[in-house]
């Protein structure tokens, strides 16, 4: 483990390296305490670099047994060689030279999941962002680009299969028990996308051929048995080969296209070349095992995964401040792409939610940042879900404001200009200019500035002068270290609905620049007038969620109640419904505080039951309809000062209201949408699926009664309906006798199933209230538990601090202190899992005060904690700072 040193890295610091890497040749002996790793690469020093400077190779955690120069055995006075670097010295001026490294590696000991590990018994990578040096000393850093040559010698029985990225070259026998394997990428590649696999896995196959007519071989290995489960990441791994090359232009570059299931994994999955690297939860799936959540999960990561072969890995970044280039334009693809395959308005309200929930308390609280960052004391806790989704929203604001034909002018320009480079946010913002002659200076602040825009709307309409006045005016909180911020350009789709719900001509227009339905809000504040308006319009605003912003718009019951009746944008519906809620749940939290009786609008639960009942719009979009904001959507709202368990009580009384008033809709809805037939996982069945399981929860909340839920467990032919009934078990019914009988045969059906299980761990740590600590504390010493896998300690321990408000903020602070237990002992072991879970504390400024003392205390713990990690460290730094 790397322990902190308090660097901090600058971008404003970047420069080029002082030697070209010209081509890397490594040499793998495979074993899994004593693994040999011999690297010969070739440098020349770059024109105009200082002759006398030496070459100074990152490592992490490095013991090297031999060094050669030009393949003779180097003077120990010419190199220093520490864990941590290699720095050689009297080096040639201008001829390239050879440097051969032996290192010995340990994988079996790599328990943070970073370098060369085993897992499960199998050999495997993981190399971004700093991964590769804990392979060997090496220039590790994204713009040292090179092609690779790979050897892998291991035992033949144990290892029978040995991958690496690019094509295969060759094999043969190595000695009486081991055989070795070659594979060449001809891709320059940086360190961080190379990967290697040994070991013995099963294996799908299939093939693609490419638009110009090219046949690839797709294989996906996963572990022997499971090979059915890994059909449905083939065929959504076809179809976005397909959809890049028919959307985006983009053809597949190499003969063969191999992803690895494995079942240690950090992260979701890794794009390195040719051969990708996933979390086995993001490509197994079958009715029985997986949910209809997971089924688009795997879509959508396979995509993501597929999609980075151009964004990322032909055209990379220059540094890693430039994450958001590779990594918010590829969330932008997946999306489109998962929008494309499935119900786009659903789509993008799923999108918004994930990003409100996640990504607007990153940008409120003291871990903000902006999608492109200036310094960083450890790369790995960057790659958060503003680098991420905000990125993505940027990229999409770029569509609108471009829109189609500019967006796609620019992304060909973008492509053609830098293939093969490592490049920077503002090449990419340049080639959109320069294809479309937009001038995107004020645009870029999105990358630069921190912080949810708010956007405070107010509108007059004048019947006399028939025009309709919006006065807007945007602020942008202060974050770390940026106290004052520059108007930025947001785009805001919009639409004047008049009476019969058919939308109005806005082109007269001034006061500001309207291009067809957007809205360019430019200024700090601005007021457009539209003219022409025969009667009083409703105004949707932000329309698709055109910009990551907050909306402050005082819009009457009624006019919500338009937008969600008639807007020919589903998404706004949605928002207007969200819009009507919000207000009824935070009262009801403030009166639950208060010890006073809440009280439910007649009109919220008339517009939720109308929505409903309505056949005419997709079962997925009612169920997200009545999917109200969550504990924490509320607690945002709130804005501090919040008390987790009187925000779970109103919320609550507004459900039983609903639940009670909308009885009959809610039976009508479940017998409607039983979904028969042989099970299939298409968008349309989910959708049924999430409808007919909200009319579940809100029946068994009216009957206050457990059997309907046990009955549905017992109909369930499929791990949607199977969870959720459970989840309506445990969650509404935790001591009935149903509940604990459901949760027994529920882990002994599926006892050889460790993903499954996890959802067994995280249905039972989201049980609200204080009691599900000690639950989750006797789980943890469950035989199913494993507190070395990643997946286990999320659905366990991460369920409670994430997914469980008034769990973890119990008001005793006990689940504080457990906590923080949880990560002083995990982080010696994963410091990336560690410092990943603990921002869960990230808003706990937010909290009442005795819950915010407590909360303080348990990350002053943290504090002190003896050798934290580089990643604890920073990230309990930035929570207390
Ligand atoms: N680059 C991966 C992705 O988003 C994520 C990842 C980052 C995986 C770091 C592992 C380590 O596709
Ligand atoms: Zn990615």
């Amino acid at each position: 483990m790397r322990t902190d040193t308090g660097r901090i890295v600058h971008l404003a610091d970047y420069r080029p390296t002082d030697f070209v890497l010209e081509r890397v040749d490594l040499t793998f002996e495979l074993d899994p305490t004593e693994t040999k790793v011999e690297a010969r690469l070739i440098f020349h020093r770059r024109e105009g670099v200082d002759p006398a400077a030496p070459l100074v190779l990152d490592g992490d955690d490095l013991t090297m047994t031999s060094l050669l120069f030009d393949q003779i055995e180097m003077d120990p006075a010419r190199y220093t060689a520490l864990p941590e670097s290699l720095e050689i010295r009297d080096l040639p001026e201008s001829t390239p030279f050879e440097i051969t490294v032996v290192t010995m590696i340990n994988p079996e000991a790599n328990t943070q999941l970073m370098g060369l590990y085993r897992s499960n018994g199998i050999y495997c990578t993981q190399c971004e962002a700093e991964g590769f040096r804990r392979i060997t000393y090496f220039p590790d850093r994204p713009d040292v680009l090179a092609v690779y040559t790979i050897n892998i010698i291991a035992d033949k029985a144990a290892n029978p299969l040995l991958l690496s990225n690019g094509n295969f070259l060759g094999g043969a026998g190595f000695g009486p028990d081991k055989h070795f394997a070659a594979w060449f990428d001809p891709h320059p590649k940086p360190s961080y996308l190379f990967a290697l696999v040994a070991g013995d896995l099963g294996v799908v196959e299939d093939t693609f051929t490419t638009m110009t007519g090219r046949e690839v071989a797709l294989k996906i290995y996963v572990e022997h048995g499971k090979e059915p489960r890994a059909a449905y990441a083939m065929d959504a791994l076809k179809r976005s080969m397909k959809w890049d090359e028919e959307v985006f232009g983009r053809e597949y570059d190499l003969d063969i296209f191999m992803i690895v299931a494995v079942s240690n994994f950090n992260m979701g999955a890794m794009e390195n070349k040719g051969l990708n690297i996933f979390n086995d939860k993001y490509v197994l799936a079958d009715p029985e095992t997986a949910t209809d959540q997971d089924y688009a999960n795997i879509e959508a990561i396979i995509a993501h995964e597929y999609f980075h072969n151009w964004t990322g890995n032909r055209i990379t970044c220059r540094d890693w401040f430039q994450l958001c280039l590779k990594e918010g334009l590829t969330v932008y693809r997946d999306h489109e792409f998962s929008a494309d395959m499935r119900s786009r308005p659903v789509k993008r309200i799923a999108e918004v939610r994930h990003l409100r929930s996640e990504q607007f308390p990153e940008d409120s609280g003291p871990l903000a940042h902006p999608v492109r960052p200036t310094k960083y004391r450890e790369i790995n806790n960057f790659y958060t879900t503003t680098v991420y989704e905000k990125g993505s929203e940027v990229t999409r604001m770029i569509a609108t404001i471009l829109g189609r034909d500019g967006f796609k002018k620019g992304m060909d320009l973008y492509f053609e200009r830098h293939d093969g480079d490592a490049s920077t946010v503002e090449d990419f913002v340049k080639c959109f200019e320069d294809a479309t002659g937009a001038d995107l200076n004020q645009f870029a602040l999105w990358y630069h500035q921190a912080g949810t825009p708010q956007v405070t709307v107010s509108s007059v309409y004048d019947a006399a002068a028939s025009t309709l006045s919006l006065s807007l005016e945007q602020m942008l909180p202060a974050t770390p270290g940026q106290p004052n911020k520059e108007p930025m350009h947001i785009p805001l789709r919009f639409a004047l609905i008049g009476d019969n719900g058919a939308e109005l001509d806005a082109s007269i227009v001034t006061g500001g620049k309207v291009t067809a339905d957007v809205l360019h809000l430019t200024e700090r504040s601005q007021t457009f007038v539209f003219s022409g308006i025969s009667s009083r319009p409703v105004v949707s605003l932000n329309r698709g969620f055109s910009a990551p912003i907050t909306l402050h718009f005082e819009q009457s019951e009624a006019d919500l109640a338009h937008i969600a009746r008639h807007d020919s944008d589903h998404f706004a519906r949605w928002q207007a419904i969200t819009d009507s809620a919000l207000p009824v749940l935070t009262k009801a939290a403030r009166a639950a505080q208060a010890g006073e009786p809440v009280a439910v609008s007649a009109s919220l639960v008339d517009i939720l039951l109308t929505v409903a009942a309505d056949e005419e719009l997709e079962p997925a979009f009612r169920a997200q309809a009545l999917a109200l904001p969550s504990e924490s959507d509320i607690a945002r709202e709130l804005g501090g000062d919040n008390d987790p368990d009187a925000i779970h009580v109103g919320r609550e009384a507004v459900l039983v209201a609903l639940a009670k008033a909308g009885a009959s809709v809610f039976a009508a809805l479940y017998d409607r949408h039983a979904v028969t037939g042989a099970f299939s996982p298409d968008a349309a069945s989910a959708g049924r699926r999430a409808l007919r399981n909200a009319a579940l929860t809100f029946l068994s909340i009216a009957e206050g009664d457990p059997k309907r839920a046990a009955e549905a467990y017992a109909a369930a032919n499929n791990m949607t309906d199977l969870s959720q009934a459970l989840s309506v078990l445990a969650h509404r019914f935790p001591e009935a006798k149903e509940t604990a009988a459901t949760l027994q045969a529920f882990e002994a059906r599926f006892a050889d199933n460790p993903l499954v299980l996890d959802k067994w761990f995280a249905i039972q740590a989201t049980i609200p209230g204080a009691q599900t600590l000690e639950h989750v504390r006797s789980l943890m010493a469950s035989p199913h538990y494993a507190a070395g896998n990643p997946n286990r300690v999320r659905s366990l321990i991460g369920s409670l601090a994430f997914s469980n408000p008034t769990g973890f903020h119990r008001k005793d602070g006990a689940a504080y202190s457990f906590f923080a237990d949880q990560i002083l002992d995990i982080d010696p072991r994963n410091p990336q899992l560690a410092a990943r879970l603990l921002t869960a504390l990230r808003s706990w400024r937010m909290l009442e005060s005795s819950r915010a003392d407590k909360a303080r205390q348990a990350l002053v713990t943290i504090e002190r904690g003896p050798n934290l990690s580089t990643d604890v460290r920073d990230i309990v730094d930035r929570i207390l700072k």
